[in-house]
């Protein structure tokens, strides 16, 4: 495929239906995984612009910082701790719409407002999460949680 991503114009679900088959036609026929990661992060920072795009990568204890888009960020987060940390815990995708009022949030950036963190699964335990930071508050919903679930599935790890 062509280098340049297409970015759609429209609704948060026109924009990810477009995005979703040009991130497979990035993936296909590349097993390395941070290459991958890359250009995921790239694809999503591209299309919706948002502060910070990014994953980490579940080592032994931690998340250790991966590929991302946007401000540096911390590089290692426990488990529990923070929004990453929680989704991480608990299994399950944490749409925060204010961090403010998120007990414990970690503050890479201080212009992050809302925060959406996706566990990312391998042989049925978290391996991974994708984390996406906006400028704005109450960025993310239920279209994001499903859209970016999907997106993390195309992974192979
Ligand atoms: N805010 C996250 C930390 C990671 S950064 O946003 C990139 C958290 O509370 O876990």
């Amino acid at each position: 495929m062509a280098d340049d991503l297409s970015i759609a114009k429209g609704t948060k679900q026109e924009q990810y239906t477009a995005l979703i088959p040009q991130i497979k036609g990035l993936l296909s026929g590349e097993d390395d995984l941070i290459a991958n990661l890359g250009n995921i992060t790239a694809a999503l920072k591209e299309q919706f612009n948002w502060l910070w795009v990014g994953f980490y990568l579940v080592k032994q204890d931690e998340l250790v910082l991966a590929p991302f888009q946007g401000p540096v960020a911390c590089t290692r987060i426990k488990k529990s701790r923070g929004v990453c940390g929680a989704a991480w815990q608990q299994e399950q995708t944490l749409i925060v719409p204010d961090v403010e009022k998120f007990p414990g949030h970690i503050a890479c950036s201080s212009l992050s407002k809302s925060e959406i963190v996706v566990p990312i699964f391998h042989q049925n335990k978290v391996i991974a999460i994708l984390d996406v930071d906006s400028i704005y508050l109450d960025e993310f919903d239920e279209t994001d949680k499903k859209y970016l679930e999907e997106i993390v599935g195309l992974i192979v790890w």
